[in-house]
């Protein structure tokens, strides 16, 4: 089974932090309604001198830092993102320049929205098993989102939900265990979820809440006991289930309806909101700096979202990569 593992994370904040009281100040709504509703307390704003450009670049650079491996042996860039700074070059090219990351390669931006960096996994897999380069086994796969600038800060229903932010992870192809690796990947085409392209006019997210609601706990319980039939696992061979963090009223749905251990569930929406295509990322990278990450612990990622969309991906975290005692990992 050609597999992939994680072998390092990365990610970056803006330093604006917009409260639930910050945001009672510009749209009619209050903390109160806020976090029993959505689990979110704050999120982060870009400022001027940011962007999903700059995030991503930043939170590769981090990941990058603690692989334990040379850029030399990168075999796939992917960023995931609906909010680049531009159509064309993609978010993952102007890292790629950057960072002056290898040419011959392939180097692309993803968009399956909140799904989209579990597409950009199961693409990197695809993509590594296909060139087959003994040299260059490694991806780089970044989520950056700058959703401030897709908010209509006048309509309540959607801009209390999202932030912005960046998170990166090194992984590693190989041959592994059929119970190390399995994705699950969909979408049906709805309009739930609707954003007209960056530069229009009404270029802001628009939202069916409780139609995304209802689509998101019947979806997130399916791809886990998918993925669970595909690689033989249950509940306990899981260390981490990290959702999406769009909202804990969802998550606690889906722990409640596995009858699962909420333990296992990662949750930080309370300090970022729905950052996306970032979500997933931001997420590993937090527990990994608490410490909640060790070497062969499995993952199951769950991603939904605009589309609508949907991505599970069962996987390990394999820990950075260490040669010799004196190439200890930064
Ligand atoms: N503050 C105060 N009131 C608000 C509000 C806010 N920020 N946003 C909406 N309301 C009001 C509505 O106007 C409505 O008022 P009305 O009854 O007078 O018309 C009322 O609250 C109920 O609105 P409704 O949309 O029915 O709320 P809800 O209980 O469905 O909760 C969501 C709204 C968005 C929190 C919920 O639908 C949800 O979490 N959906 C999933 C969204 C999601 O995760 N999206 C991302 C997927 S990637």
């Amino acid at each position: 089974m050609y597999t992939i593992s994680i072998r390092s994370t990365g990610y970056v904040l803006p330093e604006k932090i917009i409260t639930n009281d910050d945001m009672s100040s510009i749209v009619d709504t209050s903390d109160e309604w806020i976090y029993s509703r959505t689990g979110i307390h704050s999120r982060r704003f870009v400022g001027e001198e940011q962007s999903a450009v700059s995030m991503a670049t930043e939170a590769a650079r981090k990941a990058l830092l603690s692989s334990g491996i040379s850029k030399e042996e990168i075999g796939v860039v992917l960023v995931a993102t609906l909010s680049g700074d531009y159509a064309t070059p993609s978010v993952a090219c102007m890292v790629q320049q950057s960072l002056d990351l290898p040419k011959d390669i392939p180097v692309m931006d993803v968009n399956a929205a909140c799904s989209g960096f579990c597409y950009a996994l199961e693409t990197a897999r695809a993509l590594l098993l296909a060139a087959n380069d003994k040299q260059r086994p490694y991806g780089l796969i970044i989520g950056t989102e700058e959703l401030s600038k897709l908010l209509d800060m006048t309509d309540r229903n959607t801009c209390v939900l999202f932030g912005d932010g960046a998170g990166a992870v090194v992984i590693e192809a190989g041959e592994g265990d059929a119970s190390d690796y399995a994705s699950v990947l969909g979408a049906d085409g709805g309009d739930a979820i609707l954003c007209p392209g960056v530069g229009r006019e009404d270029a802001h997210i628009k939202m069916n809440g409780k139609e995304v609601f209802r689509f998101a706990v019947k979806i997130l319980p399916s791809c886990i006991r998918k993925l669970q039939e595909k690689t033989g696992t249950r509940e306990e061979d899981i260390d981490w289930f990290v959702c999406h963090q769009a909202n804990a009223r969802i998550i606690d749905h889906v722990v409640r309806s596995l009858k699962a251990n909420d333990a296992r569930f990662f949750r930080n929406m309370e300090h970022l909101g729905n950052t996306s295509g970032a979500s997933i990322p931001l997420a590993l990278g937090e527990m990994d700096e608490k410490h909640l990450l060790s070497p062969g612990q499995r993952l199951m990622l769950i991603g939904f979202g605009s589309g609508l969309t949907w991505g599970g991906i069962l996987l390990k975290y394999a820990g950075p990569v260490c040669r010799n005692e004196r190439e200890l990992p930064i």
